[in-house]
């Protein structure tokens, strides 16, 4: 059976292709941030804060141990739109979401898994890259800065039997 790892599994476009994919018949380990989220019975889910060093470690372990085909990023941090510019504790947690996260979570699946079997990557990132605004902008710039982190992961996919890839979406069901 095949396997996949969907990051950000708890509710919205993750939890829609955790579900497909066990649909299409595919082993999927789903992880959020909630504890126990509505839908998230069809696959093993793993709870962990991404903006934690911690929880990123913890996740890291996990993903490595499963060794899953394909990986999905879907995790991300909107902030609360509360202030503009937010606070710096919210701007540091988007860009560990957004940026950091899946940076380290990919790098170490990437260079410490077994070459044997061909890995997919896909990373899930916004048009809004294009045209932030003062509401948007600390959103944008994490988003900005995955696409440039996810081209020096297609770098390190040159030596390994992987390839990484970036989706990049408009709006959608919000
Ligand atoms: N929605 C759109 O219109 C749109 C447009 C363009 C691109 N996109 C992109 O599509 C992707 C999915 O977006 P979406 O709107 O479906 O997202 P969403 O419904 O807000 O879901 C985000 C996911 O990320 C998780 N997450 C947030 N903070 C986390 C944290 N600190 N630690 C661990 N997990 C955390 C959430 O977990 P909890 O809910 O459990 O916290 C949830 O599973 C994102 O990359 C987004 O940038 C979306």
């Amino acid at each position: 059976m095949k396997s996949a790892a969907v990051i950000g599994a708890s509710t919205g476009l993750g939890l829609y292709i955790a579900t497909a994919l066990v649909a299409e018949g595919w082993q999927v380990m789903g992880a959020g941030r909630r504890l126990l989220p509505q839908g998230s019975e069809a696959f093993d889910y793993v709870q962990a804060d991404l903006a934690e060093d911690t929880s990123v470690d913890r996740l890291s372990q996990i993903l490595r141990a499963a060794a899953p085909e394909l990986v999905v990023y879907c995790a991300v941090a909107y902030g609360s739109g509360e202030l503009s510019p937010p606070s710096f504790a919210e701007m540091d947690a988007m860009f560990r979401v957004n940026a950091l996260a899946p940076y380290r979570l990919i790098y170490d699946y990437l260079t410490t898994g077994s070459d044997e079997k061909f890995r997919s990557i896909v990373v899930v990132n916004s048009d809004s890259i294009y045209h932030a605004s003062l509401q948007t902008g600390v959103y944008a710039a994490s988003k900005a800065a995955l696409r440039v982190l996810t081209s020096t992961l297609a770098h390190t996919c040159k030596t390994k039997n992987a390839a990484v890839a970036t989706l990049l979406l408009g709006p959608f069901g919000r």
